[in-house]
């Protein structure tokens, strides 16, 4: 059911994207600056809604936060990555250049920091962020995003000096790879693409799932190498009774200034 990339049009580009797959070890060498310089041009290069211009990154650097980082992780490879970012949804610029023009951030009045414009800002840094991941593979790194930082998020705001208006969105960890992983399996596109309007008929729509379970049952994870992976549909039974109480998110992104009730 999945489309043969034979059926595809090959370029470049597409090809990059096609083969991208997370790369979790990486060989001890730096990255040089021109291509560091190369990475941060074209993240700066995504889409930004409305131009807001609404998201940083945080260049990690020293070796002992990179420590910290793979601590919040729970992934010891993080503190081995040559270059990694957090990518930062970021409001604080913005707010600083409308305090100046004459802007009271602290009233209703100012709207940056409300639910549509974290949403908002939230894309862009998640857009800015693949346009330096596919980049990177471009060029033969390989790179994984670290939603895992985000496990202790008061720790990371803390460690990163992130002021008001600003949430951390992901991290990316970028290197020259140093294992070959197995591309991951895709769902049949039916069960992601719909025509027009969202499919009533869920049976209809699921019904390629038990393809879908085993060929990613079939895929070996090079990260739990001694068993095989669960079914797509075990996956997805696990994470939903998963245990989230300490992902909420209500606490601290209102303790770095948002409004989401607004
Ligand atoms: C938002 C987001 C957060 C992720 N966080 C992590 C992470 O913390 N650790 C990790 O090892 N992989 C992480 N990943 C990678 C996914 O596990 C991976 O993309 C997915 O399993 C598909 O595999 P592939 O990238 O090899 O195709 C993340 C991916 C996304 C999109």
């Amino acid at each position: 059911m999945t489309t043969a990339s034979t059926d595809l049009i090959h370029n470049d580009t597409i090809d990059t994207l096609l083969n991208r797959r997370s790369i979790r070890a990486f060989k001890p060498e730096p990255i040089d600056e021109r291509t560091v310089a190369t990475l941060e041009t074209v993240a700066q290069h995504a889409a930004s809604s409305q131009f807001l211009n609404d998201w940083s990154a945080i260049r990690i650097t020293d070796p002992a936060l990179k420590q910290k980082m793979a601590e919040y992780g729970h992934q010891p490879y993080i503190a081995t990555a040559p270059l990694l970012y957090v990518f930062v949804l970021d409001e604080h610029p913005n707010a600083a250049i409308a305090k100046a023009k004459g802007i009271d951030t602290d009233s209703d009045e100012f709207t940056l920091k409300t639910s549509y414009r974290f949403a908002q800002a939230q894309n862009d840094a998640v857009l800015a962020l693949h346009a330096m991941e596919t980049a990177a593979f471009s060029l033969g790194l390989g790179c994984v995003i670290l939603g895992s930082l985000l496990n202790d998020v008061d720790g990371l705001i803390d460690s990163l000096n992130l002021p008001e208006y600003t949430y951390p969105v992901l991290g990316l960890a970028i290197g020259k790879p140093d294992q070959e992983p197995a591309l991951k399996p895709r769902m049949p596109r039916s069960m992601q693409f719909f025509e027009n309007a969202y499919p009533s008929d869920d049976e209809a729509t699921l019904e390629p799932l038990a393809e879908f379970d085993e060929a990613v049952h079939e895929y070996y994870d090079l990260r739990h190498a001694d068993r095989p992976v669960d079914a797509f549909s075990d996956q997805i039974a696990k994470n939903a009774t998963a245990d989230m109480a300490g992902h909420a998110m209500a606490k601290p992104v209102a303790a770095q200034g948002f409004r989401l009730d607004r």
